[in-house]
């Protein structure tokens, strides 16, 4: 008779408290035979178990899975591809399979790349997704700002481009985050500065961690050495949540 074969999770472990995953995620975290994360090729460190390993068994396996940090298309597609082939390898064999990605598990995630190509290749598996506190959810928070009130809304928006998704926009979101800033963030300012609407801006560093920074001016963030791990939270109101919205 064949093995029942394993299910696939993919858990959003928050973005850096380990205080900060859900009693799901650490449950199944407690359960399943091997965590798999995303790792740089040029080094092995996974933030995303660093901040679960409280709720992983030593017993586990943890492998991380080297990912290509690279604009070439097609080799980012061979790492997706061969790291969807090992774990649907683990899955039938029988093996629950988690993989852990930070913040949310489907907020610009290698999740989301994963879990097609799984599905694409062994759509008979199951895979179940364990949502995550988003790093933007998680910096309003810290912040003491809502993110959204009333009838306002909310862009989240990739910075890879700069400011220029901000810039084709003719009605301007109330709020915007930025994500992936990285080392855009003077055009990001620069976009920012042009709208003329966006009087409240702030940047957080690595939220939720030991090295966790706000940054209230974002001139002085725009000088910084570019880290990844910041976003950049604006907001057209300068409402810190005292006002009924
Ligand atoms: C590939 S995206 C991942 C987003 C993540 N899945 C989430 O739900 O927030 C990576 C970007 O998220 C933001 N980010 C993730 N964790 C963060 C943290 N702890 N503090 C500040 N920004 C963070 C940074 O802008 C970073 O460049």
């Amino acid at each position: 008779m064949n093995k029942k074969a394993g299910i696939l999770y993919g858990i959003g472990v928050g973005p850096g408290d380990p205080d900060l995953i859900t009693i799901k995620a650490a449950k199944i975290l407690n359960q399943v035979d091997i965590v798999f994360a995303a790792a740089s090729t040029k080094n092995n460190h996974s933030l995303a178990v660093n901040i679960a390993s409280e709720h992983i068994p030593d017993s586990t396996t943890v492998k991380t899975l080297r990912f290509p940090m690279t604009s070439d298309k097609n080799e980012t597609r061979r790492a997706w591809k061969e790291h969807a082939h090992t774990i649907i390898g683990e899955l039938e064999q029988g093996r629950n399979v988690a993989f852990l990605t930070l913040g949310d598990s489907m907020t610009y995630s290698t999740y989301g790349y994963i879990l097609k190509h799984v599905q694409t290749l062994a759509p008979h598996l199951e895979a179940q997704t364990v949502p995550g506190i988003t790093s933007y959810q998680a910096a309003a928070a810290r912040l003491n700002t809502p993110l959204v009130e009333g009838e306002e809304s909310l862009m989240v928006v990739s910075g890879v481009k700069g400011g220029n998704r901000l810039r084709e926009l003719n009605g301007k979101p109330e709020n915007v985050v930025f994500l992936k800033a990285y080392r855009n963030v003077p055009d990001i300012k620069a976009a920012i500065d042009e709208s003329g609407k966006y009087p409240n801006c702030v940047g957080v560093k690595s939220c939720g961690q030991s090295s966790e920074e706000i940054i209230k001016d974002i001139e002085e963030l725009s000088q910084r050495k570019p880290d990844y791990w910041t976003l950049i939270i604006s907001k057209q109101s300068t409402n810190n949540g005292t006002q009924e919205g």
